[in-house]
């Protein structure tokens, strides 16, 4: 049952919050799949060049929330601002246009298509073709693997630099926003490291804002600001990433 008390331990915040503007405001979002509901009233903010955690147990809702975010479903309750403005069943497209984007864990590439292909489609909406060509240098040097495989087709690259392209991809787009939905999928752990220093780096040095959906907890904390703990479809606790990372031990949060 919808229990209003409990959903609103964690809402959204004022907009006047002392440390800026949350260019992202997820207000009690209620989504679901036909009959059966997924997100009971989620809410969550992100400010510009904050890395955000999104984290909690196998099936919690953490994808369907991203998705419910960016257009690629649409929500059944609740309301989504981007920049100050109501997105809300906004088509993922103009999301897109608007610099908000979501990179799935599959790692959504275009087979066919060799490395550069796959970039220079990722940054289709960029019509400045020198900021297109500075945007590729970036990526290219963020992940120095896919320099080295530029020609190749991407349904031939392995696991890890089919995810580290559809980051790639993603961020070609100068996104103001990036919704990664467990960028650490199929990447070895040496690496997970070193590409979520990469993405923090990207928040400081850009502003880009980042929604860390992950399962790898520890890596994601030891880079995330802020930290949000979901159980079946309802947000359970907000808090700083150190604090979280202190705790040692999440399961009974699960
Ligand atoms: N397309 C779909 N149709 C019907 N049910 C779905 C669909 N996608 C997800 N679900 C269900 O919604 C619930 C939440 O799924 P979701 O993928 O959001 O979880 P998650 O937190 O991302 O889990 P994981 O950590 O395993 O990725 C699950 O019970 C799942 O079975
Ligand atoms: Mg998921």
């Amino acid at each position: 049952m919808h229990d209003r008390a409990r959903d609103a331990a964690v809402t959204a915040p004022a907009a006047d919050a002392s440390s800026g503007e949350p260019l992202l405001v997820v207000d009690r979002l209620v989504a679901g799949y036909d009959k059966s509901e997924v997100l009971f009233g989620v809410s969550l903010h992100v400010r510009p060049g904050e890395v955000v955690a999104v984290l909690g147990h196998n099936g919690a809702g953490k994808t369907t929330l991203l998705k419910a975010i960016c257009g690629l479903l649409r929500p059944r309750g609740g309301e989504v601002s981007f920049g100050g403005e109501r997105i809300t069943n906004r088509d993922t497209a103009s999301n897109v246009e608007d610099g908000l984007v979501f990179s799935p864990a599959d790692a959504a590439v275009f087979r066919e298509l060799p490395v550069l292909d796959n970039l220079a489609l990722g940054g289709f909406t960029e019509r400045d073709g020198q900021a297109r060509q500075q945007r590729l240098r970036d990526v290219l040097e963020l992940f120095p693997i896919l320099a080295q495989r530029e020609r190749q087709v991407a349904g031939t690259l392995s696991g890890g630099e089919r995810r580290m392209l559809s980051i790639g991809i993603a961020l070609m787009s100068r996104p103001r926003m990036i919704l990664l939905d467990e960028p650490s999928n199929g990447i070895a752990p040496g690496l997970v490291d070193r590409i979520f220093a990469q993405v923090r780096e990207l928040a400081r040095a850009e502003g880009i804002a980042v929604v860390l959906v992950e399962q790898n907890v520890r890596s994601a904390l030891r880079v995330a600001d802020r930290a949000y703990f979901m159980r079946s479809g309802r947000m359970i606790l907000e808090e700083p990433a150190d604090v979280a990372l202190a705790r040692g031990e999440w399961w009974d949060l699960f």
